[in-house]
């Protein structure tokens, strides 16, 4: 099983959403055995919380009920994944501060995979409106199928 780590600040608005539908985007392709993917954040706010109701209804919106519960990233999830993906450059510098070396993980910006990259980073959405989580939901939409298509143009599934 190839395992998979979406990361991003409190794990209640952006690395929820990219879990849920990087999820379902591998399961509609197949692939829902073959790779797992989790979410974390790299603050300890909101450990053991539910995502932000608003990831939660534009998830719904698009017809994705997945969800789960936050928890903060930890220097084992270096060895423990394979792939870890950040949202934003901040997420990426305190993922790289946690990783203590002989890493497993290959650690990408997660928009690096998507189609219309633009700056590569998914923006916080939590001090904002809804629209900035349609916003998200989009961006997290085209890396998935961006990083599946990486994936499989790298053999790996
Ligand atoms: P996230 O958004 O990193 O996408 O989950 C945030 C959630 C909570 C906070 C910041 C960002 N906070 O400061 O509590």
């Amino acid at each position: 099983m190839l395992k998979v780590l979406c990361v991003c600040l409190g794990n209640i608005c952006r690395s929820p959403m990219a879990e849920s539908v990087l999820q379902e985007t591998l399961e509609d392709k197949g692939y829902g055995n073959t790779v797992s993917v989790e979410s974390a954040g790299t603050a300890s706010y909101h450990i053991g919380e539910w995502p932000d109701p608003r990831t939660i209804e534009v998830l719904v919106k698009h017809g994705n009920n997945r969800k789960s519960k936050a928890r903060q990233a930890v220097s084992e999830d270096f060895h423990n994944y394979d792939f870890i993906l950040a949202m934003d450059h901040s997420n990426y510098a305190d993922l790289e501060a946690l990783n203590s070396g002989d890493s497993k993980a290959e650690l990408h910006l997660f928009r690096e995979f998507d189609s219309m990259p633009e700056n590569k980073v998914v923006p916080d959405p939590y001090y904002g409106g809804k629209d900035g989580f349609e916003q998200v939901y989009q961006m997290v939409r085209r890396s998935s199928e961006g990083f599946v298509d990486y994936l499989e143009s790298k053999k790996l599934i």
